[in-house]
C-alpha cells in the first residue's frame, strides 16, 4: 500500500512512522513534512499543499488513502473534496469538523444533546457581551468562535482580564475573521484529560488516555502553548471515568451527528475538565488527534495502524480492537526561542541521530538547510520514551532530550508530575 500524511508537526510525523512499520505498507508520503519526516525509512516528503494538487498526486500515485493531521484543511473541506473526487480519506467532513472550527457550533450542539460543558452565551456584538461580564464575574473564559491557532481562549482571572479580551476580538477585530463571535463560559476547575477516539461514523474506537501539559512554564504556569509535553496513559481516568466518559460525552456526540446528517469519521478529541467530584466536562473538541499527545499514544500502539485506519474507512471499528504497550510513554517537547509569542528559526540543532529501542525523536519545526537540520517553527522536537513507570519514561525522555541542543532551547522539565504526584498520593493513602 502507499499513504499519504497532510501535515508538517511531530504528529504526522508519529502517524507516518507508524503507519510505515505495517508491513503492508511500503510508502508513506507526508505533505508537506519536515526533517524527521524526510529522514525515515519509508517516508518521503511531497512539497504540496494545494488540494487540487493533492487530488492529482493520489490519482497519479494510486494512494491507497490518506490521514489527515492538523485542523486547517479539515476545516477547509478536503475530506470533502477527496471522497468527490472518489479518493479515501480519514477525517471528518467539514460540516462535521465545526466541531472545532466554531466553538458557537459546539456548545450549542452539547447543549442539544445534554453534553455536559461550561453554561455558556455567545455573542458578536460587544456591549453585549461586556453588560455578560459584569453580571457574571470573574473567573470567567472567553473564547473566539474560529480556529485561531491556540491564541483564541483567555482565562480571565478579573473582570478587566475578560473586558480586555472581548475588545481585542469583538471591537479591534484583532484575531480576525475567529473573533467576530465569541464564547463566554464559566470557568471550570478540575484537571484536564485528553480522550481521542476513532469514529467511522457509528462506531468509536476508544485510543488510550493522555494527559498534556499546555502552560510554557514549569508548574503548569505561563501563557498557553498547543503543548509542551504529554504522557500516556493518564492515571486520572479510571476505568470507571473511562466509561462514563464514553457514555457522556462521545456516543451521544457520534450519535447526535449521525442524527443531523453529518455522521463523523475520522480521529476526534474531547478535552475534558474532570471536576473534584469525578465528573467529567467538555472544554473543547477537536476533530484531529492532539498534538504532542499522539507522540506517547502512538509510541504505545502495538497493533497495525494501517488496519485499525482501514477497519475505521470500512465501517467497522466495531470489529476491531487496540492493543497497548503496558509500558508508560512520556514526550517531552523542545520549544524554540521566542515561542509561543514568536519562534526563531534557522537554529542549528545537533543531537538527533540517537536512536533506541524505547524512545523516538519526533521532528516539528524543522527544516534542513546546507545540509545542517534546522529550526522552523514554535515547537521544534517531541522526545518520546517509554518505560515500565511514568518516572522511568521521564527520565529516559529527558536522558535523550538533554543531548539535543539548539540556541535558546526551552524545555519543560517537569512533563509527567501531576501523575507523579497522583501516583505519590496513592501510595500514601494505601
Ligand atoms: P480550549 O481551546 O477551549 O480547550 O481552551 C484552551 C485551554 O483553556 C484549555 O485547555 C483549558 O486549560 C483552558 N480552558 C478552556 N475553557 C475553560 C473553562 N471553561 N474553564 C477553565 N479553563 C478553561
Ligand atoms: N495538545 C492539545 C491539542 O492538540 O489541541
Amino acid at each position: 500500500m502507499k499513504l499519504l500524511v497532510i501535515g508538517a508537526g511531530g504528529r504526522e510525523h508519529a502517524l507516518a512512522w507508524r503507519l510505515a512499520q505495517s508491513p503492508r505498507v511500503h510508502k508513506v508520503y507526508v505533505a508537506p513534512g519536515n526533517a524527521g519526516t524526510a529522514r525515515e525509512e519509508k517516508l518521503e516528503n511531497l512539497a504540496l499543499t494545494e488540494f487540487d494538487a493533492l487530488i492529482d498526486f493520489c490519482r497519479r500515485e494510486g494512494i491507497d488513502f490518506t490521514v489527515v493531521g492538523p485542523e486547517a484543511p479539515l476545516a477547509a473541506g478536503i475530506v470533502d473534496r477527496f471522497r468527490a473526487a472518489g479518493l479515501k480519506i480519514f477525517g471528518p467532513s467539514q460540516a462535521a469538523a465545526r466541531l472545532e472550527a466554531s466553538k458557537a457550533f459546539a456548545k450549542a450542539f452539547m447543549q442539544r444533546y445534554g453534553i455536559p460543558t461550561a453554561a455558556y452565551a455567545e455573542f458578536d456584538e460587544a456591549a453585549a457581551a461586556h453588560a455578560y461580564i459584569d453580571v457574571h464575574g470573574a473567573p470567567i473564559v472567553v473564547k473566539a468562535d474560529g480556529l485561531a491557532a491556540g491564541k483564541g481562549v483567555v482565562v480571565a482571572a478579573s473582570r478587566e482580564e475578560a473586558h480586555a479580551a472581548v475588545e481585542a476580538m469583538l471591537a479591534e477585530g484583532r484575531l480576525g475573521e475567529a473573533g467576530r463571535r465569541v464564547v463566554i463560559e464559566d470557568c471550570l476547575d478540575g484537571e484536564e484529560a485528553s480522550f481521542i477516539v476513532m469514529v467511522d461514523g457509528e462506531h468509536v474506537l476508544p485510543l488510550a488516555t493522555s494527559q498534556d501539559h499546555k502552560r510554557l512554564l514549569e508548574g503548569d504556569r505561563g501563557p498557553n502553548t498547543g503543548g509542551m509535553g504529554a504522557y500516556s496513559p493518564a492515571p486520572l481516568v479510571t476505568p470507571e471515568l473511562h466509561a462514563r466518559i464514553l457514555r457522556e460525552v462521545i456516543r451521544p456526540a457520534v450519535a447526535g451527528l449521525k442524527q443531523e446528517g453529518m455522521p463523523y469519521t475520522g480521529f476526534l478529541y474531547a478535552g475534558l475538565m474532570i471536576g473534584a467530584d469525578g465528573s467529567p466536562r467538555v472544554l473543547e473538541f477537536n476533530c484531529r488527534l492532539g498534538d504532542p499527545e499522539t507522540q506517547p499514544i502512538l509510541l504505545r500502539l502495538k497493533n497495525d495502524l494501517a488496519q485499525l485506519i482501514e477497519a475505521a474507512l470500512e465501517g467497522r471499528l466495531d470489529q476491531v480492537e487496540a492493543e497497548w504497550d503496558r509500558r508508560y510513554a512520556l514526550g517531552v517537547v523542545l520549544a524554540a526561542a521566542g515561542y509561543p509569542e514568536a519562534p526563531r528559526t534557522g537554529d542549528p540543532i545537533s543531537g538527533l541521530d540517537q536512536r533506541g529501542e524505547d524512545f523516538h525523536l519526533f521532528h516539528a519545526g524543522t527544516a534542513v538547510r546546507d545540509g545542517q537540520v534546522v529550526t522552523a517553527g514554535g515547537r521544534v522536537l517531541t522526545v518520546t520514551a517509554l518505560g515500565d513507570t511514568i518516572k522511568i519514561a521521564q527520565a529516559r525522555a529527558y536522558e535523550v532530550a538533554d543531548h539535543i541542543e539548539f540556541a535558546g532551547r526551552q524545555m519543560r522539565r517537569d512533563i509527567g508530575w501531576r501523575a507523579l504526584q497522583r501516583r505519590a498520593n496513592n501510595r500514601s493513602r494505601a
